[in-house]
């Protein structure tokens, strides 16, 4: 009795201490962890809307609990959300918040919460508004089913944000986002706990906000797609009220086409006639930052939109300034030589230090691309860094204050695990004083958007988003990926509830692709083995295109392919483990099968006529799976010569097709690389 009874104990003290960390078999689903979190045996039944107790707080906390039970209501599929003539009849739920909070939300402010559920009921308290509503979405990840119903853990977390600024910036210029995109992204932001939404207003392609005071940059440099400036408050209160600043990006000198159709007079040599539409057109002359005109347009276009934009940063872009126009321009050349600047780079830091005057001027604090970066800038400019880790490095030992978006570039299509290894104080920042590394405040996620469109955008997002949050939010020592992979799963799904469509637009478009002639589970198999190709890798196949419909497997396949992850881990399994190989083999198997399947239908249609390769190397692929297999299986050695042969075809399978490329290759060259082999060339 007694040694079961220490046994008991061994398993409880082993349970608590693994609920406490991210790690796999505790089924605890939040996501950005949290700083400290102590899980209780036991949990507090769910039997009813909560009666809320609230003290403080402002309006944001108002409108945060009534979404709160609406939210409640949706994911649990249970109404929560209606009274039946009654008042609430569920667990009591103190809410204690000690202060309003600012009128505008600004960096720093605290966002800490302490969240304790017990049998007796709920209790969530903050300093400020902000931890409360960080505090409700952590609450309802929580919410589990029980056997009797739902449930919510008992636990008392302690929890705070490592950094501050906690970003995504989404390009509204290349492609426009409407309101409703951006909206209902935001309220993704917020139940991950991101706080920072910049959006990159303008740009070659587009200025996407309206301009009063210049209205001509919305009647000739916006397409007729831009926000309204009443648009952009309703945005700006919606983000607020979710906890999330609005950082407006107007990028100039360079990027800055848009400015030029709309005021010629301020190019650098002959200015565009039209918007940029493609990568053709190559004309895209920076401002030029000789002509006092650009410092007075800019000063009326800034002073309209820092009104309107109540943040205090102000992100004037700045990055890839083309300097071949300035150097080929005599006016520009003269004007430098007669005012001693040196070099394109000193002549950027002259405009940028005119411009911030202006950004100043109306009391805001500049913010720019890491092209920015000069020791003459004044100390409360921010750097975005963006073309690697030393430039985070560089401005905080300047003294700047910066944040890391390098390393965070979703639109390069990197897996989440690959994000999730990106920290702001790892790499060169790792080697700074602490002083410095003070000045490192977080980190932005970038969606640059030359191939997604609003169907696409969630998918883009958020199959790796919840890993970046992670990354800001939890403490440095939160690393499991598997932990993590699986908290974004459960994410994903329960943001559906949200209206994010990211799982639904993979849905509807392979629908579209597969028609009402094609069996889409065919057309499934295929989409789950690849991915979009990497890094800037699009652009060599595909050029970019603002009238192209973006409507290809690529474009409706998750930049990450769970299938993968799980079928190249399966043949690592399947290697040491006989018993997994049978499930192997069907995988192998299905590919193997799945092009004679679809072959009749792929010339049927344009939208699936360029994957044909695709599916052939897919088939090859799974009958050298099977191939390897059954060598491994029985043991049976193959010569040199052949496995070199199988690991070339294996080489040409990964080559990439229609922008994509299979991704399940790892899954067979383990066991070809497995194979036994023989030490003559006669055995085959
Ligand atoms: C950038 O990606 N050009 C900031």
């Amino acid at each position: 009795m007694s040694v079961l009874r220490g046994i008991r104990k061994i398993e409880i003290a082993l349970f608590l201490l693994c609920a406490a960390l991210p790690c796999s078999g505790q089924q605890l689903n939040l996501m950005p962890w949290p700083a400290h979190i102590a899980r209780q045996q036991g949990s507090l039944a769910l039997n009813g809307t909560p009666r809320i107790l609230l003290t403080g707080g402002d309006e944001r906390v108002h409108h945060a609990l009534k979404r709160f039970i609406r939210q409640l209501a949706v994911q649990t599929g249970t109404p929560f959300d209606r009274s039946f003539g009654k008042p609430p009849q569920g667990p009591l739920f103190a809410v204690q918040c000690a202060g309003p909070g600012l009128k505008v939300q600004a960096l720093g402010e605290d966002e800490s919460y302490h969240l304790s559920v017990s049998q007796t009921g709920i209790k969530l308290t903050a300093p400020n508004p902000l931890g409360i509503l960080h505090g409700l979405q952590t609450l309802l990840q929580l919410v589990q089913a029980g056997p009797n119903g739902w449930i919510i853990p008992d636990v008392q977390i302690d929890d705070a944000p490592r950094f501050p600024w906690r970003g995504l910036m989404i390009d509204v210029s290349r492609h426009f986002m409407p309101l409703s995109a951006l909206e209902r992204n935001i309220d993704g932001m917020a139940a991950v706990k991101l706080n920072v939404l910049h959006l990159h207003l303008s740009d070659d392609e587009g200025f996407r906000v309206q301009s009063k005071k210049c209205p001509r940059l919305t009647e000739f440099a916006s397409d007729g797609l831009y926000y309204t400036q009443a648009q952009i408050r309703q945005l700006i209160a919606y983000a607020r009220d979710r906890g999330i600043r609005i950082v407006p990006e107007f990028d100039v000198p360079g990027h800055a086409v848009s400015w030029l159709v709309a005021y010629p007079k301020l190019s650098s040599g002959p200015a565009p006639a039209t918007l940029v539409r493609s990568e053709h057109d190559t004309l895209r002359p920076p401002l030029d930052p000789t002509n006092p005109e650009t410092y007075k347009i800019i000063n009326k276009v800034f002073g309209e939109m820092e009104k309107l934009f109540p943040d205090a940063y102000f992100h004037i872009g700045g990055d890839e300034v083309d300097a071949k126009y300035w150097n080929n321009d005599p006016k520009v050349q003269a004007w430098m030589h007669a005012h001693n600047i040196a070099n394109a780079h000193a002549l950027q830091t002259y405009f940028t230090l005119r411009v911030q005057k202006i950004v100043a001027k109306h009391g805001k604090h500049m913010e720019g691309w890491d092209e920015i970066l000069d020791s003459k800038l004044p100390k409360d400019s921010l750097i975005q860094s963006w073309r690697g880790a030393d430039s985070l490095a560089n401005s905080a030992r300047l003294g700047y204050k910066t944040v890391l978006s390098a390393g965070y570039y979703l639109d390069l299509m990197h897996s989440a695990a690959y994000h999730y290894a990106v920290d702001p104080l790892g790499g060169p920042s790792a080697t700074l004083t602490p002083t410095e590394q003070a000045n490192i405040i977080g980190g932005e996620a970038c969606q640059w958007t030359e191939y997604v469109t609003p169907e696409i955008l969630d998918n883009r997002l958020w199959p790796r988003l919840g890993a970046i949050a992670e990354r800001l939010w939890s403490p440095a020592s939160v690393t499991d990926v598997n932990s993590m992979y699986r908290r974004l799963t459960v994410l994903n799904r329960n943001l559906q509830w949200l209206g994010l469509q990211q799982n639904i637009s993979t849905r509807t478009m392979l629908g579209r692709i597969a028609g009402d002639d094609m069996p889409l589970p065919l057309l499934v198999t295929l989409a789950q083995a690849v991915e979009p190709v990497k890094d800037y890798n699009r652009e060599t196949t595909q050029v970019y295109d603002v009238e192209q419909p973006l409507n290809q497997l690529v474009d409706a396949i998750p930049p990450e392919s769970n299938t993968a992850r799980e079928v190249n881990a399966l043949a690592r399994r399947a290697l040491l483990d006989p018993s997994a190989r049978p499930e192997l083999r069907k995988w192998f198997t299905r590919w193997s099968n799945n092009d004679a399947q679809i072959e009749p239908y792929m010339s049927k249609s344009f939208l699936r006529v360029r994957l044909i390769p695709l599916s052939q190397q897919l088939a090859a692929l799974g009958d050298l799976g099977l191939a390897a297999l059954n060598n491994i299986q029985a043991d049976r050695p193959i010569s040199p010569e052949k496995k070199q042969k199988e690991l070339d075809m294996l080489k040409a399978i990964e080559a990439p097709h229609a922008e994509m490329f299979i991704v399940v290759t790892p899954s067979v060259r383990s066991l070809l690389e497995a194979e036994p082999v023989t030490s003559s060339t006669t055995a085959q």
